[in-house]
């Protein structure tokens, strides 16, 4: 029997999503469709639903997790769930988020911890956040066959030095500065940029002048892919939610009813039934 989920539920299987196939579908003027996951019934629901990329993000730590911020999150959490995702053999590509720490010490550094994601998490890329300062990693990572997707503008991981989730790249300066490092990550080889929480024009400005494609959120329709974190999208996060979300369900809402009916059948004594009952 087929190993293949998609085949073992009577569908069709997908051709696998390759990192060097997204520039393929930027020059087809495809949009590219990424989500976050962070454990294997999301990931196979939404490799299900068609999406491109699952990114196991570092924002398990906020959505998941229950931390204020991506900072404490460490290797051991991201293979942990970076597994749990790769086990759903997803078509789609996973991308394992580098977290804070993993691969700001040193080239060697980051260098190991990539293939950590790859060898022990069954990743086919991974991610990491910074222009300038991490041109050298990204190309020793991609030397050594690891596709990386590059992250610019509102990085959460420097959310101490920006003194909050604020929008990036609001001035002049900034925005030629965001540019240059978004060419320089392409020269370094990344196959594809997360933009972050920078103004629209902005974004649409550096997704004409890369070949590799471009990934908003909360950076406008002109890029070439957008991906929103799913418990956003879903509408099970309970903290904040910033302006870019669009929500496509309400399943705090319908979790909460499902507990308060369940207790109180449970308390009423109509369950279990009788077909629930041997
Ligand atoms: O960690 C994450 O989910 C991310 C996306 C928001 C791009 O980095």
């Amino acid at each position: 029997m087929s190993g293949d989920p998609a085949v073992q539920a009577g569908r069709a299987p997908r051709p696998r999503r390759t990192a060097p196939a997204f520039s393929e579908m930027k020059r087809r003027g495809e949009p590219i469709v990424v989500v976050t996951a962070y454990d294997h019934p999301t990931a196979r629901i939404a490799d299900e639903a068609g999406v491109d990329m699952l990114l196991v993000g570092d924002s398990v730590g906020t959505v998941v997790l229950g931390y204020d911020s991506t900072l404490p999150v460490t290797m051991q959490d991201m293979l942990h769930h970076t597994r749990a995702v790769t086990r759903a053999r997803p078509a789609a590509l996973v991308i394992g988020d580098m977290p804070f720490m993993s691969y700001q010490v040193s080239v060697e550094q980051a260098v190991r911890n990539a293939g950590r994601f790859v060898q022990e998490g069954g990743a086919g890329a991974i991610k990491l956040e910074g222009g300038e300062r991490v041109a050298e990693t990204v190309r020793r990572i991609v030397e050594i066959g690891i596709p990386v997707m590059g992250h610019l503008g509102l990085t959460p991981q420097s959310v101490l030095a920006f003194g909050g989730h604020k929008v990036q790249a609001r001035g002049e300066a900034d925005q030629e500065r965001l540019m240059r490092e978004a060419k320089m990550l392409e020269q370094c080889g990344c196959f594809s940029l997360v933009l972050e929480g920078i103004p629209a024009r902005l974004g649409a400005e550096v997704s004409r002048e890369l070949a590799i494609p471009t990934i908003g959120i909360g950076a406008g329709p002109g890029c070439d892919g957008q991906v929103l974190v799913t418990h956003d999208l879903l509408g099970l996060y309970l903290g904040h939610t910033p302006k870019f979300v669009r929500r496509y369900a309400a399943l705090a809402d319908e979790m909460r009813s499902a507990f308060e009916r369940f207790a109180s059948d449970v308390r009423a004594r109509r369950f279990p039934g009788e077909q629930e009952s041997y």
